[in-house]
């Protein structure tokens, strides 16, 4: 049998004939493709406006710049993601704070965002871990009534909806959302992100951001010399998405629903097969649509008295790849030395962390590699 890692792209003859097309035509970058892409997201979330860009890290970054946020503010986001997550306030001049997550969901938990909020407190980042969106309902409340934007970190959960049955992406609980189209997400575009709002001015401000701040646009300029004249009005970033990417990102798009199905019947059977083994816990399951990026169980490794590592090492053994999502951020050496945080300040996180486990998810599993996942599985113990 293969490797099978726990995420991997599936692209098919339509994702390689989009891109040659790209590489055989004028623009490989800043061309027709990417406002065909953004038009796309736009239409899909029901977002007015859509940007995409270099990456996630890249969207995250211009999200919190775009709204002036004073240096040595405050911003909230989940101790369970993955670094880009709090890095964006940090490369903003803003304080990393973190609140707990919630036991069943391993989303940020909206009563301990309440907790965290300080006067210096501007902004929360909630994560939608492994695909499952937030309470952004009650988030949205929280942040209206203590004056704070909202950034979704939806890179993991293009496809999802919320609670409400409304597509993530569309911000109606918050002012941006990003996305990643890394090549383990649910689509890709080798790198990529993007962000959505529906507000103009914000969308504005990220576009400039995404191009060293430079304008050319007749409309913004303060004076115009000539058919040559630009204006950088803003510190900006190369964060261009190319023209290759986007055509990717399109025909990704486009079987976005397929994928999506694809990947909650490998879920149903995970969660049939794993049932009932009184040390593994499989994720929640709830009426939401969802589209999942993760796959993770809990498993209880003192009482299997079994390391991670080993069980780890086993399964890689037996050609399954697994991972661990996530390292609680705040316990990363460079938040401990330049924060004070420190293990025992986020116990739930923390404890989800000891017992969590990846498996393997993506469209191109075959139904042999489920079975074969699910009896190796069981058979650790
Ligand atoms: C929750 C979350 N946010 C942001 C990012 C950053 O995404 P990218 O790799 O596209 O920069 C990741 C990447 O894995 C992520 O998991």
């Amino acid at each position: 049998m293969k490797f099978i890692p726990y995420g991997k792209q599936s692209i098919d003859e339509k994702d390689i004939d989009a891109v040659v097309t790209v590489l055989k035509s004028d623009f490989l970058t800043q061309g027709p493709a990417i406002t065909r892409f953004e038009k796309a997201i736009s239409e899909y979330t029901g977002a007015k406006y859509c940007v995409v860009v270099a990456n996630a890290t890249a969207a995250l970054h211009i999200a919190v710049k775009s709204l002036n946020i004073e240096i040595g503010m405050e911003g909230i986001t989940s101790p369970n993601t993955f670094v880009a997550s709090s890095n964006c306030l940090i490369y903003n001049g803003l304080k990393p704070v973190f609140a707990d997550i919630e036991p069943d969901t391993y989303n940020i938990n909206p009563n301990e965002i309440e907790k965290q909020i300080t006067k210096k407190t501007k902004v929360i980042i909630p994560v939608h871990f492994a695909g499952r969106s937030c309470d952004m309902k009650n988030i949205n409340e929280i942040a209206k009534k203590n004056n704070l934007f909202v950034i979704e970190d939806a890179a993991h959960a293009i496809g999802s909806n919320h609670e409400d049955g409304t597509k993530v992406g569309n911000c109606k609980y918050s002012d941006m959302t990003i996305f990643s189209f890394h090549p383990v997400k649910t689509i890709t575009t080798g790198e990529g992100g993007a962000i959505t709002t529906n507000n103009k001015d914000l969308y504005e401000k990220l576009i400039l951001l995404r191009s060293h701040g430079i304008t050319k646009d007749p409309d913004l300029l303060t004076q115009n010399t000539g058919p040559w004249y630009y204006e950088m009005q803003d510190l900006g970033f190369n964060y261009r998405m190319t023209d290759i990417q986007a055509a990717l990102g399109l025909t990704q798009l486009s079987k976005l629903e397929t994928f999506k199905k694809r990947r909650n019947e490998i879920i149903q059977k995970y969660n049939s097969g794993l049932a009932n083994l009184n040390w593994l816990k499989i994720p929640k399951t709830d009426k939401s649509d969802l589209c999942f990026h993760l796959y993770v169980v809990q498993i209880d490794f003192e009482k299997i008295g079994k390391t991670r590592a080993t069980v780890m090492d086993f399964l890689k053994s037996k050609n399954i790849g697994s991972q661990v999502h996530y390292i609680p951020v705040h316990t990363q050496p460079y938040y401990k030395k330049n924060y004070g945080y420190n293990w025992g300040d986020y116990p739930l996180a923390e404890d989800y962390y000891q017992k969590a486990l990846s498996l393997p998810l993506y469209p191109n599993l075959l139904e042999q590699d489920i079975e074969n996942i699910i009896k190796t599985v069981r058979s650790i113990t």
